[in-house]
């Protein structure tokens, strides 16, 4: 039997709120053959494409992102949630349901003109992933391409990325 990335993908009810329907990629990161089929088709895209960096968003972006920077010989840069990289930084504010948040990027991972594909589980408002495109861009950074194992379309961030002129891959809904 073939099996799909989503076969690997557990839906957890009311987290981390009640109502909240929450996809839970651990269980595809603990399969072995999970993990491998839902990194090559994160990457399958790119084949033949020049990329400089992965940038992947926290937290589970990092798994992912560091596995695809691996397969496709880049290096990984991480974008934290605000006050946890060291260095000097710059700071994106972004919209969330209530109130706002901040992500952040060292301001020396990236240099101008490099190629970068931005990773990360899941595409919900398309509010992280923008704040994250909005940090490569002012580092004089071009995003080629935003890859999520799962997109969940009735959320509009599909429509937010593309609007702002953004390819989004995604494996599954
Ligand atoms: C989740 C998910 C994405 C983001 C998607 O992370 O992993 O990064 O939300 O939502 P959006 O498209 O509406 O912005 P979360 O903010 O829960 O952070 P965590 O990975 O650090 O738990
Ligand atoms: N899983 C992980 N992150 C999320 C989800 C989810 O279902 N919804 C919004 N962010």
């Amino acid at each position: 039997m073939s099996l799909n990335v989503k076969d690997y993908i557990r839906t957890i009810a009311d987290f981390p709120h009640e109502g909240i329907l929450f996809r839970d990629v651990t269980t595809l990161f603990a399969d072995a053959r999970g993990f491998r089929i839902a990194i090559d088709q994160l990457l399958a895209p790119y084949a033949g494409a020049r990329i400089d960096k992965v940038v992947g968003l926290e937290a589970r972006g990092f798994i992912l992102g560091g596995a695809v920077a691996h397969q496709l010989s880049t290096g990984f840069v991480p974008i934290r949630k605000k006050g946890k990289l060291p260095g000097a930084v710059i700071s994106q504010a972004y919209q969330l349901e209530y109130g706002e948040a901040v992500v952040e990027v060292h301001d020396d991972a990236l240099k101008p003109g490099e190629r970068v594909l931005i990773v990360d589980d899941l595409l919900a408002t398309g509010g992280t992933a923008a704040a994250g495109i909005s940090l490569c861009e002012r580092l004089g950074a071009k995003v080629v391409g935003c890859a999520f194992v799962i997109d969940l379309p009735d959320l509009g961030g599909r429509r937010l990325l593309e609007g702002l002129g953004h390819e989004v891959h995604a494996l599954c809904a």
